[in-house]
């Protein structure tokens, strides 16, 4: 039996970088027999940015109701929001803390970026992977379906749960990262990873009008309609490669090569596909981001059986810690 688990910040709607680069990708991991999964809206991570109360709590309705519009099965999956169990990952991450050397933290790339773009540089940023280490071992997982960008953040963890087994004792199992290739970094309109602080995201849960003109905002190059392109460095194409059918994909590629194929068409295509794919996702988003009664029902299902896992792993911590 492997357990999966990952999570996603309360940041607002999840793009579709998230969409195809983890939460499908651990929707289909959640559904093969033998696994078990633990998926979850990272609301404490997300106040490291948003001090809102109201604007975090639409947020983390938005990311539950992409998690459930993408299929999951929260009576088969545990599907919880971080806060819920908030006394659990905090305490954790405290212990967790004063095991962490301060220059592995330094030296993270997600936090050196974001200090230099952001004005609000606080502490909870700076100790981001330690809380995200917390979240990990609580429900003792084995592996993490994550994006690329999520891949030092993993190794982090594991680090500093090795370092937890070495001086209290063989607690915690040593998680893994599941980086699948094709879409481990989704490219956004301007062809740098899709990502909300960059603003060049697809929010695919758009009303049409407004996702044609996200679509038509995406960068190409200048090579007149009549010329030949070249599909594998255009970023309509890529996108296009990772939502199309195969059959689509193949036929674009080949009017892009022949010419007299402008990158018009292929937003056009773009758009059609997106809004194929993702129609049932748009139904069942809206239906629970509209009714936070029924949202709230599928999540009580989960913190209930999150609640039990974690208070056993802490029970067993505090133990060796001995704190009890
Ligand atoms: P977050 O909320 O920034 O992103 C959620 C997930 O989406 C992936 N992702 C992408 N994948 C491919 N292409 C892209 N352009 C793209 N943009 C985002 C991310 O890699 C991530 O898997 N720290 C995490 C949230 C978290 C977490 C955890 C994850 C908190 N605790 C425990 C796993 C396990 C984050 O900020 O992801």
């Amino acid at each position: 039996m492997a357990r999966i688990l990952t999570g996603i910040q309360a940041t607002g709607r999840p793009h579709l970088g998230n969409l195809l680069g983890a939460i499908e990708p651990a929707v289909q991991l959640s559904a093969q027999p033998g696994n078990e999964s633990f998926l979850f809206i990272a609301d404490l991570h997300s106040l490291t940015a948003i001090k809102n109360p109201v604007e975090l709590e639409q947020n983390t309705r938005a990311v539950a109701s992409a998690w459930l519009a993408s299929g999951l099965d929260p009576e088969k999956t545990v599907f919880y929001r971080q806060s819920r169990l908030a006394h659990y990952h905090t305490e954790l991450t405290w212990y967790l803390s004063c095991l962490t050397p301060y220059p592995m933290l330094a030296n993270a790339h997600s936090f050196k970026d974001k200090a230099e773009r952001l004005s609000d540089v606080n502490a909870g940023l700076f100790t981001y992977p330690v809380l995200m280490t917390a979240d990990i071992i609580l429900y003792q997982a084995d592996y993490v379906p994550v994006g690329k960008d999520q891949k030092q953040h993993l190794e982090m963890a594991r680090d500093i749960t090795e370092s937890f087994n070495r001086v209290y004792g063989e607690v915690f199992k040593i998680p893994a990262e599941v980086i699948n290739e094709e879409v481990m970094t989704i490219p956004g309109t301007d062809g740098q990873k899709m990502s909300k602080s960059y603003n060049n995201y697809i929010d695919i849960f758009l009303p049409e009008n407004e996702l044609n003109k996200v679509i038509k905002k995406i960068v190409s190059d200048a090579t007149p309609l009549e010329e030949p392109k070249n599909p594998d460095t255009d970023n309509t194409f890529k996108i296009f490669s990772l939502v199309g059918t195969p059959e689509q994909v193949a036929e674009m590629r080949k009017n892009y090569l022949a010419g007299g194929y402008g990158y018009g068409h292929a937003k056009k295509e773009l758009y059609e596909a997106i809004l194929t794919r993702f129609s049932r996702h748009r139904e069942i988003y809206n239906y629970y981001f509209e009714n936070p009664e029924a949202l709230e029902k599928q999540l009580k299902i989960g913190e209930e059986k999150a609640e039990a896992v974690a208070r056993k792993t802490m029970e067993e911590v505090r133990k060796l810690m001995r704190f009890a």
